[in-house]
């Protein structure tokens, strides 16, 4: 008798821990949930490219990208898993370097501040809320270094 309460008070201690297991999991979720998973993110980037292709900043230098729907869907596809992988989601970026795909292009910062404009409207029309809005452009913000001016 006495060993059987003690297993019931061990039981009813281990649900308690379990139960705050799961408060903590969902205090903390990833940007990568808290953006809605890879379905979410997919929706972004395929509205951003509409943008960037609407965005006549920019749009000249992604002439050859979209005459060739490989190349168009190899860059989706390099996006959503540096965004996904990025944000802490189970992706994995499988894209050169930032360095190495900019090269050689000479982006201005008037070009790398219009993409991320194009970026932040897909964003807003998903409704995306600020603070997720601002974790992922503080993951993408420190690309500049590799993006601009090389
Ligand atoms: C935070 C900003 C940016 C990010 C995260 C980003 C990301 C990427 C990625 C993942 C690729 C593909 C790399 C690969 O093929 O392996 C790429 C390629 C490219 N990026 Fe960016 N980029 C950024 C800014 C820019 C800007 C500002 C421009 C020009 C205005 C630009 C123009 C291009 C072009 C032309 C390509 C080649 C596309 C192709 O392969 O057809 N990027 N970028």
């Amino acid at each position: 008798m006495k060993n059987s309460i003690r297993l019931l008070a061990i039981l009813f201690l281990a649900s308690f821990a379990l139960v705050s297991c799961d408060k903590d999991d969902e205090a903390t979720p990833t940007l990568y949930d808290r953006l809605g998973g890879v379905a979410a993110i997919s929706a972004v980037v395929d509205q951003f490219l509409t943008n960037v292709v609407g965005d006549n900043v920019i749009n000249a230098r992604f002439a050859a990208t979209v005459a060739s729907p490989s190349r168009t869907q190899l860059l989706r596809n390099n996006l959503i898993d540096q965004i996904c992988a990025g944000a802490g989601g189970p992706c994995q970026y499988k894209g050169k370097t930032m360095l190495e795909s900019h090269k050689g292009m000479n982006i201005t910062q008037a070009e790398f501040n219009a993409l991320v404009g194009d970026l932040v409207a897909a964003l807003d029309k998903f409704k995306v809320p600020q603070k997720e809005k601002d974790d992922l452009l503080a993951i993408l913000g420190p690309m500049q270094t590799d993006i601009v001016g090389k």
